[in-house]
C-alpha cells in the first residue's frame, strides 16, 4: 500500500489518521495458555505467537505507525525451564535471520534492546548483523526486547551516568530527567521513545518490568486474547480505544477546568 493512500484505508476502519499513536508497545502474553487449549506444546504456542507479531508488525507498517516496542523474552523469563528458554531464545534468532531481508525491503529498522551479555552468542551475532544491515531505514522502526526488563534499563542508565561523573564529564547535579532517559536502551527512537499506547494481551493486568520510565504517561490496553490470536480486529479495538482517550499528561484541558 502507497503511504498516499493511507488515511483513506485508516477511515475506512474507522480510525482517525491524526489520532494514529506513533509509536505501540506490546506485552505478547499468552503463548503457554493458547497452546495448551489446543493441545500443543508450549514451543508450538511461541512459534504461534511469532507468527502473530509478522502480522502486526505489517499492519502497523501499513497503518503508518512510527515504532513498535515488542516483549519477546524477559530477563524473569530466564528461570522457566531450560528447555523452553533454549527454545525461545532459538525461536528470536530465527525470526531475526528470516525477517532481516524483508525489513530491508520494506524500510524497517530493527533495534534490540536488553542485556546483551545474556544473550546466546549466536543470538547476539543475529541481532549485530540484523541492526547493521537495516541501520539505514528510517520508515518505521521495531524495537525487539530481548533479554530486558525495565528495572534493568534505568540501572544500566544509572552506571553510564554514574561513570561520567567518575570521569568528570559530568556533574551530579545536572542529571534530570531528560538526561536520564537519553540514557534509555528506548533512546533510539529520539522524541517518541516513550509509547504512546501500551497493550497487553490474555487478560493480565500488569507491566510485568516492561517500559517502566517510558509508560509513565502511556495510554494502556488489555485484551482478553492470548497472543497467537491478537489479530488485525482486536488491534483495530484497541486503536479505536486509545483514539476515544483525552490524553492530559497531568493537565488541565485548556477549554475545561476539569482535573487529572
Ligand atoms: C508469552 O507467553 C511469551 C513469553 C513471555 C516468552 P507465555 O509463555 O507467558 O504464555 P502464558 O502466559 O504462560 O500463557
Ligand atoms: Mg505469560
Amino acid at each position: 500500500m502507497a503511504d498516499t493512500d493511507l488515511p483513506q484505508a485508516l477511515v475506512q476502519r474507522g480510525l482517525r489518521k491524526e489520532l494514529m499513536p506513533r509509536h505501540v508497545a506490546f506485552v505478547m502474553d499468552g503463548n503457554r495458555r493458547w497452546a495448551e487449549a489446543r493441545g500443543l506444546t508450549t514451543a508450538e504456542g511461541h512459534e504461534a505467537g511469532g507468527r502473530a507479531l509478522k502480522k502486526i508488525l505489517q499492519l502497523s507498517v501499513a497503518w503508518g505507525i512510527r515504532a513498535i516496542t515488542v516483549f519477546a523474552f524477559s530477563q524473569e523469563n530466564f528461570r522457566r525451564p531450560e528447555e523452553e528458554v533454549d527454545c525461545c531464545m532459538e525461536l528470536i534468532e530465527q525470526g531475526i535471520r528470516d525477517e532481516m531481508e524483508e525489513y530491508t525491503r520494506n524500510g524497517i529498522r530493527l533495534h534490540v534492546i536488553g542485556d546483551p551479555s545474556t544473550r546466546p552468542a549466536s543470538l547476539q551475532d543475529a541481532v549485530r548483523e540484523a541492526e547493521e544491515m537495516t541501520r539505514n531505514n528510517s520508515r518505521f522502526h521495531m524495537i525487539l526486547a530481548t533479554c530486558y526488563s525495565g528495572r534493568w534499563d534505568i540501572v544500566q542508565a544509572c552506571r553510564e551516568l554514574a561513570a561520567k561523573v567518575q570521569d568528570k564529564l559530568l556533574n551530579p547535579e545536572d542529571i534530570d530527567e531528560a538526561m536520564l532517559a537519553g540514557h534509555l536502551s528506548t533512546n533510539v527512537l529520539g522524541e517518541f521513545a516513550c509509547p504512546d499506547l501500551l497493550i497487553r494481551t490474555s487478560g493480565e493486568l500488569r507491566l510485568s518490568n516492561f517500559l517502566l520510565w517510558q509508560s509513565a504517561y502511556t495510554e494502556l490496553y488489555f485484551s482478553n486474547r492470548m497472543w497467537p490470536d491478537f489479530d488485525e480486529d482486536e488491534y483495530l479495538e484497541a486503536l479505536k480505544n486509545f483514539q476515544r482517550r483525552e490524553r492530559r499528561f497531568g493537565q488541565r484541558k485548556p477549554s475545561s477546568q476539569e482535573s487529572n
